[in-house]
């Protein structure tokens, strides 16, 4: 009998992969901006957020872009990933092509490469909207805590988890046209103090901070925001319901 001819197990070959980058710095605007590719070897797990440090680290100190936590929590490494808003420190090299296309993302003031200011804008529109729990009462810190039934901690806790990326915002067209517009971002906020019982506003205050076009209704529902959200909030509801219950307080 012929013994069966055993194949040899090769590890499969790590891919050569091209990270194509737009690189633009404000501070030398006479260098107009360039798509650059950096080519490395695949590792196994590799996400965007190894590949840029191996670049960076053996290739280009130059580039510029940002990351914190490493971990999807700091919200600092959104960028354009083949043309779609996305963490890149949770974007696996793996899911994407051997040619990978990054971009900053668009609306962001541009700090260089793929690094931009959100912390800025989020900070502005959070001032804008007053994202805090407002208070008519001054707080007695000797009184007791107040409970809150588990469910209503959990609905807060669910929109709180929003890590201010500024995936919403490159992913939505109105923002694109219109500077002054929230974002669901703002809009995720307001759903959150509302439904807050600590907060002492009634839809008429809400209505004053969101009952417009940079507001509630400048959105078009087209929901990039909610397709693109790395945190899978529930944008798309809230957007839906508080557009509904804004627009019976703009009836009144
Ligand atoms: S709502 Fe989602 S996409 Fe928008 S900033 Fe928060 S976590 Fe990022
Ligand atoms: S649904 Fe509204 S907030 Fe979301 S991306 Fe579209 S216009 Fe922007
Ligand atoms: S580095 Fe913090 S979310 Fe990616």
């Amino acid at each position: 009998m012929i013994p069966l001819l055993r194949k040899s197990v090769r590890p499969p070959r790590p891919r050569r992969l091209t990270l194509q980058i737009l690189r633009y710095n404000p501070a030398t605007p006479e260098i107009a901006p360039y798509l650059q590719d950096f080519a490395i070897d695949e590792s196994d797990g590799m996400t965007l957020f190894i590949a840029l440090n191996e670049i960076r680290a053996s290739q280009d100190p130059s580039l510029q872009f940002d990351f914190v936590c490493r971990a999807g929590i700091c919200g600092s490494c959104a960028m354009l990933v083949d043309g779609r808003p996305a963490l890149a420190c949770r974007t696996l090299t793996r899911d994407c092509g051997p040619r990978i296309v990054l971009a900053p993302l668009p609306f962001f003031e541009l700090i260089g490469d793929l690094s931009v200011n959100t912390g800025k804008w989020m900070r502005g529109t959070a001032e804008r909207l007053q994202t805090w729990i407002a208070q008519t009462q001054p707080v007695d810190l000797d009184a007791l805590e107040a409970r809150m039934e588990p469910a209503l901690a959990e609905a807060i806790y669910e929109l709180d988890r929003c890590i201010e990326c500024g995936c919403c915002i490159a992913a939505c067209g109105t923002a694109q046209m219109r500077e002054d517009f929230v974002g669901a971002v703002g809009l995720n906020k307001i759903a959150r103090f509302r439904l807050d019982p600590r907060d002492t506003r009634s839809d008429a205050d809400f209505y004053e901070l969101i009952g417009d076009d940079n507001g509630v209704f400048g959105c078009m529902s087209l929901l990039g925001c909610h397709d693109f959200c790395p945190k899978q909030l529930p944008l798309q509801t809230q957007i839906a319901f508080l557009r509904r219950k804004m627009a019976v307080e703009g009836w009144r």
